[in-house]
């Protein structure tokens, strides 16, 4: 595996593979690695010939008193996961190289609709943030694939949209969400939890497992059954954000006739702020 952190290092290596005829596949990521991440690397390496991972805690989508300087940076660690994972290539930018002008100056990739919802509304930017990074690696790596994780379920969405937006020439594969043995979804952010807290952590997902078999059973109260939930994450803990019941392909409201939903929720618990999603098709 090369480390570059350059992007015109970066393009040299890449423009070699495809003259080459190789199929390259791009992962990126903030870092902090942990099996979600890694999953998505031996994925990308079973699907293309060369894999490049980036490793870039992007100033752009956070916001202001937000975890950006605190966020976890494990370089180290994380390059010796990726060289065992099979990574050919891992770019990690410095925020100079990805960024030449102070934030208000730069430009931005802005997805409407979809990026103002659940995430987006709690965290403004945020969104016009992830599309404005991803969309920078895509022109620098230049892959024919790019893979991402389910967790992130809205991102995911936001990043399929912004794909087929501007007609850009790259392959999106989502992949389901990678969770400890008790059903806590694998983050980068769980760290911030204490024991205590990690203690209480897999109630979220339990949480949205009950709804979902509410809602195989018959019980189509969408907003009876997100205010219970909310209630009831409330009372185990957490301080939830939103906990909503949306259709799967884009995230309206469901009716009836509708099979294929999405559960998304978000809590804060202590200092970490927690989101996980289910998906259900119905019987
Ligand atoms: P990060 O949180 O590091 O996640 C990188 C990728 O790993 C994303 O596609 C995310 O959905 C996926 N991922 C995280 N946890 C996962 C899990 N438990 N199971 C499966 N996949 C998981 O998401 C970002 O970084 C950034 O917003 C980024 C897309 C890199 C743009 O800066």
């Amino acid at each position: 595996m090369i480390t570059v952190e350059t992007v015109a290092d970066l393009r040299h290596s890449v423009s070699g593979w495809r003259a080459e005829g190789k199929r390259v596949a791009l992962v990126p990521t903030m870092g902090n690695l942990h099996e979600g991440h890694l999953d998505l690397v031996r994925k990308a390496r079973s699907l293309a010939d060369r894999v490049v991972v980036s490793i870039f805690v992007n100033p752009l989508q956070f916001g202001e008193g937000e975890d950006f300087s605190s966020y976890p940076r494990t370089l180290i660690d994380d390059s010796d996961k990726l060289s065992g994972v099979g990574t050919d290539l891992l770019f990690t930018p410095t925020v100079t190289e990805m960024y030449h002008r102070p934030q208000a100056q730069q430009t931005k990739v802005e997805v409407p609709g979809l990026s103002s919802l659940f995430c987006g509304a709690s965290r403004p930017g945020h969104f016009a943030g992830v599309a404005t990074v991803v969309c920078k690696l895509f022109n620098m790596a230049q892959p024919d694939i790019a893979l991402f994780g389910e967790k992130d379920y809205q991102q995911l969405m936001v990043i399929r949209q912004m794909v087929q937006d501007l007609s850009l020439p790259i392959e999106i594969q989502g992949l389901p969400t990678v969770r400890e043995v008790d059903g806590l979804a694998r983050s980068s952010r769980n760290g911030y939890l204490t024991d205590a807290e990690r203690s209480i952590a897999p109630a979220l997902y339990k949480q949205l497992q009950r709804s979902a078999q509410a809602l195989q059973k018959g019980n189509y109260d969408i907003t009876a059954l997100e205010q219970q939930a909310m209630i009831r994450l409330e009372s185990e803990g957490f301080r939830p954000d939103y906990y909503a019941i949306r259709k799967a392909e884009d995230l309206a409201k469901p009716g009836p006739e509708d099979r294929a939903l999405v559960i998304l929720a978000a809590a804060y618990l202590g200092k970490a702020r927690l989101i996980d999603n289910i998906q259900i098709t119905l019987e």
